[in-house]
């Protein structure tokens, strides 16, 4: 089952609910630091689900559509946190997870169209809260296996009782095509007991171009659209928007 998913969970409940009784007093003393820690990188999930959400309540003022058609979020668990700074030969601290990792926090944006991708992700590097960490677009150089999403680690600050904390968070932003591609090709390349051959990745290359061709065509049709309406208030592309309110 996919670690992704919209619901809202309490941080808390759901860490002691994975363990038996006897050990929640040794939980109690040996992981609230470690459960607070994962709180404050959902607390900048939250803050980085909500710009978003209110991009898209702008955006579908401005233009009657919806840019993005679904945000899912999710928290690292921790034995995959353990994991990955094992396999890094990192120390297994809390200050080691803070500064080694970046993918505790994953907010990913279902974009409708390419272009509403760029436009988001400008919308909110805009902002003078957010700090770009780092970018990898895999839309303009997709992966060898045609994996396309636009990646951003992003540091945001989280407003506390008596701190205000800078948390890092991995965005992914891709077009419904995209998640469509990825979400397949993740359950395929992992399936069990059954062996991935060349001529799969192959096949599962050639779809990733034909549904990399799929957003270009809807995206011919959305400028298509755009030119046949001669309304004047709308006329301006989201892009356009961004920049605009940019310079
Ligand atoms: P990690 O150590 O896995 O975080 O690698 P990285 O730091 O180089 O991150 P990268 O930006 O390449 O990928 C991070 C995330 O993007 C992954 O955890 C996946 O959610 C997604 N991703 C990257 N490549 C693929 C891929 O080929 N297929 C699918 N389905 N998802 C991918
Ligand atoms: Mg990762």
């Amino acid at each position: 089952m996919s670690e992704w998913n919209q619901e809202d969970e309490n941080i808390k409940t759901r860490m002691l609910s994975i363990v038996d009784d006897e050990t929640i007093d040794w939980m109690q003393r040996k992981s609230v630091p470690f459960i607070r820690l994962m709180s404050y990188y959902k607390c900048a999930m939250m803050e980085i689900e909500t710009k978003f959400n209110v991009l898209n309540e702008e955006y579908s003022l401005e233009f009657d559509r919806n840019p993005i058609s679904s945000i899912k979020t999710r928290l690292k668990n921790p034995r995959s946190i353990k994991e990955k700074l094992e396999r890094r030969g990192l120390p297994l601290t809390l200050s080691s997870i803070e500064e080694n990792l970046y993918d505790i926090a994953g907010v990913r944006v279902i974009c409708s169209f390419p272009e509403d991708v760029y436009a988001l992700s400008k919308a909110l590097l805009m902002q003078d809260d957010i700090t770009l960490i780092e970018k990898k677009d895999y839309i303009k150089t997709p992966k060898t296996n045609g994996y396309r999403s636009l990646h951003l680690i992003a540091a945001i600050p989280i407003f506390l009782a008596h701190e205000k904390r800078m948390m890092k968070v991995e965005i992914q932003l891709r077009t419904i095509a995209m998640d469509f591609w990825a979400s397949l090709e993740h359950q395929l390349r992992y399936k069990k007991d059954s062996e991935f051959t060349p001529e799969m990745a192959e096949e599962l290359y050639r779809c990733a171009n034909l549904s990399a061709e799929l957003d270009r065509r809807m995206e011919g049709l959305l400028k298509k659209t755009k030119q046949n309406n001669n309304v004047s208030e709308h006329s301006e592309s989201m892009a356009e928007m961004v920049g605009s309110l940019n310079g």
